[in-house]
């Protein structure tokens, strides 16, 4: 995952509007919620960025797998509880009313077992009356395969570029990112290796309706992804 270079990833995604993008979860989980309460659990939270500003309107808590990324997101928020755990087995004696798992994070969960596995545990942390937020991967119809990627940080004290090109084997997407990164410390190169699953939409849809959700979709969501609600009946 991320943990060789997790010192680098708010700057790597330093393009995504974390503020904008809350505030459209929230809005959407709003229009939902029925549970009364407002606690929120960010499953795969990475660094944070979107627990501090759901802690705007929610108490806060995140789970994560990777300890590197999850020692930052202590660091930004604090008074948030920060759990370390694989979200298909992760077990919380709380309940939320809402559960979020943004970013694609979902793909990283190889096969079509796994996505069941982690949304069923995120439903059974529902309060009833609560909204699980699901944002997707992209679907098998929309990945180009072979897909050159580049990006690039340019700060003062932090030269960094990544580079990866997408191979796709069967419903998984294999990426070697190599990084170039340039800091007080000099230049060195390193590579990190992530495989992500292409599940169609109705793979999403036939998981959150099993674990006992009611499903409500966004084709647009916070990023462009789209964006599933799934609704714990009262
Ligand atoms: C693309 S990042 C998204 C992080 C954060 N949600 C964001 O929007 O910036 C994917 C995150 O999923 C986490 N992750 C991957 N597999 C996981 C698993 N099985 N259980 C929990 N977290 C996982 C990674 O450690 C990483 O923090």
């Amino acid at each position: 995952m991320f943990t060789k270079t997790a010192q680098f990833y708010d700057a790597v995604y330093s393009f995504k509007d974390y503020p904008k993008e809350a505030e459209y979860v929230h809005d959407a989980v709003s229009h939902h919620l029925k549970s009364g309460g407002k606690k929120l659990l960010d499953v795969a939270c990475g660094t944070g960025k979107h627990l501090l500003e759901f802690s705007r309107w929610y108490d806060v808590s995140g789970v994560d797998l990777d300890s590197e990324i999850l020692k930052l997101a202590v660091d930004r928020i604090p008074s948030a509880r920060l759990h370390h755990g694989d979200m298909r087995t992760f077990e919380l004696p709380a309940k939320f009313d809402v559960v979020t798992c943004l970013f694609s994070s979902i793909a990283y969960m190889g096969a079509v077992e796994g996505l069941n596995l982690a949304i069923a545990n995120m439903a059974r942390h529902l309060e009833p009356g609560g909204v699980l937020v699901l944002e997707p991967f992209l679907y098998p119809d929309a990945y180009t395969d072979g897909f050159l990627h580049f990006l690039h940080v340019d700060e003062p004290d932090l030269k960094l570029a990544r580079m990866s090109r997408s191979k796709r084997e069967g419903h998984v997407v294999l990426l070697d990112f190599h990084y170039l990164i340039g800091d007080e410390s000099g230049v060195r190169h390193l590579t990190e290796h992530h495989e992500l699953s292409l599940f169609p939409q109705s793979e999403y849809v036939s998981a959150i309706e099993d674990a006992g959700l009611v499903v409500e979709y966004d084709p647009i969501g916070p990023m462009g992804r789209a964006m599933f609600l799934g609704l714990k009946p009262l």
